[in-house]
């Protein structure tokens, strides 16, 4: 059974819960602002990425509010002031972050209500967060309204002209590692997400420009009630099926034990081993 849900007949409220709840984990902006008496704000935004890397530019998205259509201060800031930090939220700062969620008064300095440290901005006036290890200082080139009802986007594209990383999160190549960054991800409801060992793993990139493809597999594999989907994508990521190799089985003609075998070898992201043993 599959619930079907119409958008265009489904109240603001209700289709909020479903795209947050269902578009995760999203990563999280924690951006600051000033308005144009020179009041500092700071706020999240999870609707939230990178979309360009040259030129470098971050979006984010503060939506208007349902209750009651008004706007969120940082929109308004970076109206008037087309400048922000966008800073990365970790787990170590994320209490502060949601403090900071609170719809305090425009003259409020949210970094003050969540004992968050200015540090002042190179190239634009507001200020970023010393706690956190990655802060932006962006230009805001463009600002896209989505709608003009409570629930609509405003599409906040922010230019990167700095970059600020903690070395504490660097490797000795410069790069950045992700349990150093320890980064919070967004969830629906109340959830968060962390960035531990168990919740992070690699899928090697295909080994050769284009895999062949699960359509190119032998239908002895591809038909398979043992190897899954992603069992298959892992062998049709070669250019091309191997040659067999000498290889003995206790019974070369039991299919069944040979995928299991085989999906064994997959696990343990041993390919060549796992096609040896379906060929
Ligand atoms: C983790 C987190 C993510 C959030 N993401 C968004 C978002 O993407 N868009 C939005 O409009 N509000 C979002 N909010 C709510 C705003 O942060 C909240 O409305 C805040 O009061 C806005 O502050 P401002 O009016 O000072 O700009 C989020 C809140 C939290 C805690």
């Amino acid at each position: 059974m599959i619930t079907s849900i119409d958008a265009r007949s489904t109240k603001s409220k209700d289709l909020y819960r479903y795209l947050s709840d269902a578009v995760t984990p999203r990563p999280i902006a924690f951006v600051s602002s000033i308005d144009k008496k020179g009041n500092k704000n700071l706020s999240p935004f999870s609707f939230f990425n990178v979309f360009s890397i040259d030129p470098p530019v971050l979006v984010f998205s503060p939506v208007n509010r349902t209750r009651d259509n008004t706007s969120k201060d940082t929109l308004e800031n970076v109206k008037d002031i087309n400048e922000c930090v966008i800073s990365l939220v970790t787990e170590e700062i994320a209490q502060q972050v949601s403090l900071a969620s609170c719809e305090f008064d425009s003259n409020v300095n949210e970094f003050e209500k969540a004992g968050l440290t200015e540090v002042k901005s190179e190239c634009i006036s507001p200020p970023r967060v010393m706690e956190s290890p990655i802060n932006f200082e962006c230009k805001v080139t463009q600002i896209i309204s989505l709608g003009t009802n409570g629930g609509a986007g405003n599409l906040v594209i922010c230019e990167v002209l700095k970059i600020h990383i903690d070395n504490r999160v660097l490797e000795n190549d410069q790069t950045i590692n992700p349990f150093k960054l320890n980064i919070v991800s967004r969830y629906g409801k109340n959830w968060y997400g962390k960035t531990t060992q168990d919740s992070l793993y690699e899928i090697a990139k295909p080994i050769s420009k284009t895999g062949i493809g699960i359509d190119q597999l032998p239908n002895s594999i591809k038909e398979s009630t043992i190897l899954t989907g992603s069992d298959l994508a892992i062998l049709a990521s070669i250019e091309k099926i191997p040659e067999k190799k000498d290889f003995t089985l206790r019974d070369e003609h039991n299919t069944a034990e040979k995928h299991i075998l085989a999906k064994a070898f997959l696990e343990k992201n041993e390919t060549e081993k796992a096609w040896q043993i379906l060929l």
